[in-house]
């Protein structure tokens, strides 16, 4: 791991590799190591950044109100510092998130385009209350509920029963995050624009990948989107839920490696 400093804060990232830029942006209330069977694979043909986001993981927070915009102003500040120019941005449902905003606000510094298993609609208004619900009882109680919780939605069946390493990695970083950054992270999600609309204007190669068992962010939801960005490519990872890179890496490796080709 190494740490750089961008702003204020001191930030976590994995930087492996030669090549072409691959960014890898973990969901919620994850961080890097969601990525672990990419590294690897991907750092063989392409230069690899996979960072904690401010607050996640080891790095630290940033001071002043958290969105999804400001993530990806953060990561645009990360490739400035790391000196690279453009990157193809892969993020997994809130990193997803974050990527239409990379594409919205700083597209010339994006070249390709990976949306896995995440949507473009903005939450309804259930959602985002359940999301300030939840965020109250992150701040009150800690995260143990949604650690205990959160992985028997985001795994298929096949990884809960196969998977049991990779389904314990999750619950103990959800368990560990720091309750205001998932809280603060919550919030900002339920506050995030719709991208809907914006689909139809990306005009860089872009990939969609869904779980086939994905409960979180529907496979039909995802096609609906994909359907929407010119030429863009879909693909379905067997036997995965909503970790697709984490539940069927093989599958998932080979999708990225054949879309950076
Ligand atoms: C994630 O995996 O990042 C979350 O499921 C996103 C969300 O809560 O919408």
């Amino acid at each position: 791991m190494t740490q750089i400093k961008i702003g204020e804060s001191i930030i976590n990232l994995i930087d492996v590799g030669s090549g072409p830029a691959i960014l890898l942006v973990h969901g919620f209330p994850l961080d890097h190591s969601m990525w672990r069977y990419q590294l690897d694979s991907l750092s063989e043909t392409a230069r690899v950044i996979c960072p904690d986001l401010p607050g996640f993981g080891e790095s630290e927070s940033e001071s002043g109100p958290v969105s999804m915009r400001r993530f990806a102003d953060h990561l645009v500040d990360l490739i400035d510092e790391l000196e690279i120019e453009q990157v193809t941005f892969c993020g997994l449902s809130m990193g997803g998130y974050i990527g239409w905003q990379f594409w919205k606000n700083h597209r010339n510094r994006l070249n390709r385009l990976i949306a896995c298993n995440t949507r473009a609609a903005a939450d309804s208004e259930t959602v985002a209350r359940g999301r300030r619900v939840s965020a109250e009882s992150v701040l009150a109680h800690g995260t143990k509920m949604m650690a205990d919780e959160m992985p028997a939605k985001m795994f298929s069946a096949h990884s809960l029963q196969h998977r049991a390493n990779d389904v314990e990695l999750i619950r103990s970083v959800i368990a560990e995050s720091k309750h205001e950054v998932v809280a603060q992270a919550q919030l900002a999600m339920g506050e995030r624009p719709d991208a809907t609309e914006w689909l139809a204007q990306i005009k860089i190669p872009t990939l969609f990948i869904v779980g086939e068992h994905d409960g979180i962010t529907p496979l039909a939801e995802m096609q609906e989107n994909a359907n929407q960005v010119t030429g863009s490519q879909f693909v379905c990872i067997p036997d995965a839920g909503h970790l697709s890179p984490l539940e069927n890496p093989i599958a998932f490796n080979q999708a990225v490696i054949e879309f950076m080709e």
